[in-house]
């Protein structure tokens, strides 16, 4: 033990031998002083070593001497141990000695009174943050803050969704835990490591307002289209109640918008706002189509109106504004003319007056419906008799024979 915490196998024993002597040497020379890590781990080095009440209080010493505090004494930390035999209660650690900012920056926050190491783990094995041992190394961040957010318990607790194991399944936890993309969104990217604060805080970057900015420090051009269009142009004046990235993504449990689950969710996405726009959409044949198993392929609301650089019909760089509706439709239209894109998509076939067209052939298909559905249901009741019928007659006739 003592030869692990002077690192290089090949060395061990002889440094080991020298260890034991220097410790010794040292006892000699100043019998009550410890101060080398050597000095402790003559004792603690001991991997089965246990306290009175049979707490193991060993110390790895090769881990700890390859750790960020590798260099420091034992007793720069367990800094009330200033002799041998030292005391049996020992004060707890202060990192605060060393860190003040972290420190304080972790008591005007969320997670104030939890200590240091309830994020940074074994108090003898902590890392720097670019080392893949550190439990706050990017790709490990995701578990650690996860050990308390993906516990049902503190969630109930605390009135909290179990954050983690929403993120494991969505784009940023698979890009993370699958394909090990170091700059794929961790839970410190978007709430901070230490100065985390809830999100109804306005000072935090998951406040509504802050989102499109946190979002934005990965998505750049995306957070520029959308600031140009209306809804992030509502959101800067103050508007609350237009959208903002997780109103349409939400936060966790983000999905690849080209997978068919987003595709086939998300007209409510645009429609859960603008509900007259959802009711008309419905009607139409773009969404018709998707009842019928095409979902995927139709026209979303998106498709026709951008998803971020979103703009009313009236602004000449709106891609349903009258000039540019050929190009819009074309997209999917080859050969879409002006006559062709007179086609309203929202139009309302309850309206008599506003599409007298649309009206009568609502009216006209519904008719058909409702004959041949009733023809169908008088036929399959007829059948039915019929076969009840026949039935019977088998029986009366399998029961003579028997
Ligand atoms: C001669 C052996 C010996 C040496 C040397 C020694 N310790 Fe200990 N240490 C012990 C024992 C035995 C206990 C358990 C005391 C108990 O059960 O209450 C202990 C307990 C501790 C504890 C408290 C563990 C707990 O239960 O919370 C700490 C911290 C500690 N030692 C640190 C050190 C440090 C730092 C040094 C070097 C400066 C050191 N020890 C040197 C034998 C030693
Ligand atoms: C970076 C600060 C730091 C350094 C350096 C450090 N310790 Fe600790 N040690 C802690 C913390 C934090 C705890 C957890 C208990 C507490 O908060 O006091 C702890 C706990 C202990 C315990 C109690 C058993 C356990 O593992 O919880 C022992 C024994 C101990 N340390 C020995 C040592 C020895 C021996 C060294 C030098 C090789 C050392 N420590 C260096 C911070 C440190
Ligand atoms: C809620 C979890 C959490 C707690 C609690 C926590 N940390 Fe951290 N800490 C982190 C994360 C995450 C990082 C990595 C930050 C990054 O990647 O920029 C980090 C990084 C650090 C760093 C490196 C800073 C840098 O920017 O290089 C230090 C030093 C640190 N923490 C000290 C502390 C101290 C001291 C405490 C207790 C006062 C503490 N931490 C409590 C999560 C936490
Ligand atoms: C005696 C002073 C001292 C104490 C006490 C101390 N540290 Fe440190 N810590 C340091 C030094 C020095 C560094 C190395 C700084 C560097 O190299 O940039 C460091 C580095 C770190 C880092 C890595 C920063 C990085 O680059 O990612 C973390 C995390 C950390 N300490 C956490 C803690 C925690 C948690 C505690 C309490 C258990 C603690 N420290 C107690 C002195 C201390
Ligand atoms: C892509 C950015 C992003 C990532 C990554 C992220 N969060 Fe969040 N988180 C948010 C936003 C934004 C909110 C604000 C509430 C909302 O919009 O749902 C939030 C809210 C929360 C809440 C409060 C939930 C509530 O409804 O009260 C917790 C707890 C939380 N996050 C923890 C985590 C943890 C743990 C991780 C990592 C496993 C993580 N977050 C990863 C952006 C993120
Ligand atoms: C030791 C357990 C623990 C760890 C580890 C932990 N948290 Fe928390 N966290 C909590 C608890 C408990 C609360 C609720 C505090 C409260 O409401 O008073 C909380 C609250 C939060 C909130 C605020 C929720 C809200 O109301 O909006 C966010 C965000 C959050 N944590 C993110 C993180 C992130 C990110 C990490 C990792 C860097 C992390 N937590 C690590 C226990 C933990
Ligand atoms: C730290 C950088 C970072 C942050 C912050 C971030 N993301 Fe991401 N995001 C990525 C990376 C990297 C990918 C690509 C993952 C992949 O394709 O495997 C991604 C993928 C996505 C995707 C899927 C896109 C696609 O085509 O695959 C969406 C949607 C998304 N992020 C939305 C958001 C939202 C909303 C926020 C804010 C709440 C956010 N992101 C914050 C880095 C980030
Ligand atoms: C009004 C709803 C809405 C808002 C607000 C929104 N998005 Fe999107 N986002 C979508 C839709 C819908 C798609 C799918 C677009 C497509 O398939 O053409 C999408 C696609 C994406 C993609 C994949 C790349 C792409 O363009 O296909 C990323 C990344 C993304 N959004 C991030 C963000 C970020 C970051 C924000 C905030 C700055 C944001 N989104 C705001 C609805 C929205
Ligand atoms: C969280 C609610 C919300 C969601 C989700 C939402 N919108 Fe909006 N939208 C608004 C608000 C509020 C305005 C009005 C902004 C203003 O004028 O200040 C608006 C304005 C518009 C406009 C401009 C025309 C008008 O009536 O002012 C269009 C077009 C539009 N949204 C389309 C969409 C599409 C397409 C989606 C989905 C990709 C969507 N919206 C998702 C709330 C929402
Ligand atoms: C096939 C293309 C297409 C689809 C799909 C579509 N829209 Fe539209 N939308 C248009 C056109 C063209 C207009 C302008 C003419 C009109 O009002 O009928 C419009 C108008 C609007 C307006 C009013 C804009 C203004 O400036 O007055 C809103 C809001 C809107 N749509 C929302 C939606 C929502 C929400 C969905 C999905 C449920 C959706 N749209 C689906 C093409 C489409
Ligand atoms: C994302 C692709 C897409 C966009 C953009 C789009 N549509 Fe469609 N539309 C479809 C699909 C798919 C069908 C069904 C294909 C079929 O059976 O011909 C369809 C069917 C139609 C039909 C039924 C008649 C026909 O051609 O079969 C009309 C009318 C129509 N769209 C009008 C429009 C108008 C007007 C626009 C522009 C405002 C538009 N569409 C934009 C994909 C799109």
């Amino acid at each position: 033990m003592i030869q692990a915490a002077l690192g290089d196998p090949r060395f061990a024993l002889r440094k080991g031998l020298l260890a034991i002597a220097l410790t010794a040497v040292a006892f000699l020379l100043a019998p009550g002083t410890l101060h080398t890590q050597t000095d402790c781990l003559a004792c603690h080095g001991d991997q089965s070593m246990t306290d009175a009440a049979g707490h193991s209080i060993s110390v790895d010493g090769q881990t700890f001497s390859a750790s960020i505090h590798g260099s420091l004494q034992c007793n720069n930390c367990h800094a009330d141990i200033k002799g041998y035999p030292h005391p049996d209660h020992i004060a707890t650690v202060e990192c605060k000695t060393c860190h003040a900012d972290e420190t304080a920056q972790i008591g005007g926050s969320i997670h104030s009174g939890h200590a240091c190491t309830s994020c940074h783990g074994n108090a003898h094995a902590i890392f720097p943050k670019t080392d893949a041992r550190s439990t706050v190394y990017p790709l490990n961040i995701p578990k650690t803050c996860g050990n308390c957010h993906g516990n049902p318990q503190l969630a109930k607790k605390y009135h909290l969704p179990n954050v983690y194991s929403m993120y494991v399944d969505s784009i940023h936890g698979f890009a993370l835990s699958k394909e090990g993309l170091l700059v794929a969104a961790n839970c410190q990217n978007c709430h901070g490591s230490h100065h985390i604060l809830s999100h109804t805080d306005p000072q935090s970057p998951t406040y509504k307002t802050n989102i499109p900015t946190t979002c934005g420090t990965c998505h750049a051009s995306i957070e520029a289209a959308y600031s140009a269009g209306i809804h992030g142009r509502a959101v800067a004046a103050g508007n609350l109640k237009a959208p903002v990235c997780t109103d349409c993504h939400t936060a966790h449990a983000i999905l690849q918008p080209t997978e068919a689950e987003f595709r086939m969710q998300s007209t409510p996405i645009c429609g859960s706002c603008h509900t007259d726009k959802f009711s008309t959409y419905r009607d139409t044949f773009h969404s018709q189509l998707g009842l019928l198993g095409g979902y995927v392929q139709t026209a979303r609301c998106w498709d026709c109106h951008q998803a971020h650089d979103v703009r009313p019909a009236s602004d000449p760089q709106s891609p349903i504004n009258k000039a540019n509706l050929v190009k819009t439709c074309g997209r999917c239209h080859a050969g879409a003319n002006l006559s062709f894109v007179a086609y309203q998509p929202h139009a309302n076939a309850r309206d008599r007056k506003l599409n007298p067209g649309l009206y009568f052939v609502r009216l006209f298909m519904n008719l058909l419906l409702i004959s041949v559905l009733t023809f169908f249901v008088i036929h399959t009741i007829l059948w039915l008799i019929r076969s009840r019928l026949q039935q019977i007659k088998t029986k009366s006739n399998g029961g003579e024979n028997a």
